[in-house]
């Protein structure tokens, strides 16, 4: 299944899966040292990011490929919703002529086809980028179980996709949810927008069950905030 597919089917579970997203959302918006008056949002799904902005704006803009997770975003007057792909040229035809303060993304931009090509397209229409994406340290010991590759960039590939456009400071977490239940672990992958729709055959499902350990899910984020345009 395609990412927008993922996320369009689980988009009404996306707000009782997304403890991390929340978490790491706040944490960005909270770290970002000015207070932009014109924003844009990758990814803006059913808006972490917006519902942490405290402090006056002018207007923001949020993208996201996916319908069911537009409808879920906050709106008013000051809120210009586009249902685009961050990666397609009509996304980069929107960007030309506009320009923004501050350029947020939130768990998002892991997903991008050529993140480097992106992050150039911004660099034009932005005095910088305050974004936090999962790497493909999500899920570490799942990947070992099943002999699956991640399916998101490693946060080397998300550094030298940046630094080809900015100075930037990095900084990586790890975070570890605890479950009760291995079931209800397992589902919470499946509902969270982290796995990218990358299912298990029933027999490493099986395999998986049997041999992971930990009763928790690994995640691994790196915050990402430009400094200047190199
Ligand atoms: C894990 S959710 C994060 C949503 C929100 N930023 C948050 O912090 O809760 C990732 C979002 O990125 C969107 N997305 C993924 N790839 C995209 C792309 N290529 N173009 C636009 N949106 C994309 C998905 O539809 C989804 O809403």
């Amino acid at each position: 299944m395609s990412v927008k597919n993922e996320f369009t089917k689980h988009a009404e579970d996306y707000n009782n899966n997304n403890i991390i997203q929340q978490i790491i959302a706040k944490a960005l918006v909270r770290e970002t040292n000015s207070k932009p008056k014109t924003i844009l949002e990758l990814g803006c799904g059913s808006g972490q990011v917006y519902k942490n902005i405290n402090w006056d704006i002018d207007k923001y803009y949020a993208v996201d490929f996916s319908e069911s997770m537009c409808k879920l975003h906050p709106k008013n007057e000051k809120i210009e919703i586009n249902c685009f792909d961050f990666d397609s040229e009509e996304f980069f035809e929107f960007l030309k002529n506009k320009y923004f303060d501050l350029i947020f993304s939130s768990s998002a931009m892991q997903w991008s086809k050529d993140l480097s090509k992106l992050v150039e397209n911004l660099k034009l229409s932005c005095d910088g980028i305050n974004a936090v994406l999962f790497t493909s340290n999500t899920f570490k010991t799942i990947q070992k179980i099943t002999n699956k590759k991640s399916p998101i960039l490693t946060k080397e590939k998300i550094k030298e996709a940046f630094l080809n456009s900015f100075d930037c400071e990095f900084e990586v977490y790890n975070y570890n949810l605890e479950f009760e239940d291995k079931k209800v672990m397992f589902d919470y992958i499946k509902n969270s927008g982290v796995s990218g729709g990358n299912s298990l055959s029933f027999k490493n499902a099986k395999k998986l069950y049997k041999e992971y350990k930990l009763n928790y899910l690994e995640f691994e984020v790196i915050f990402v905030k430009t400094i200047s345009k190199s």
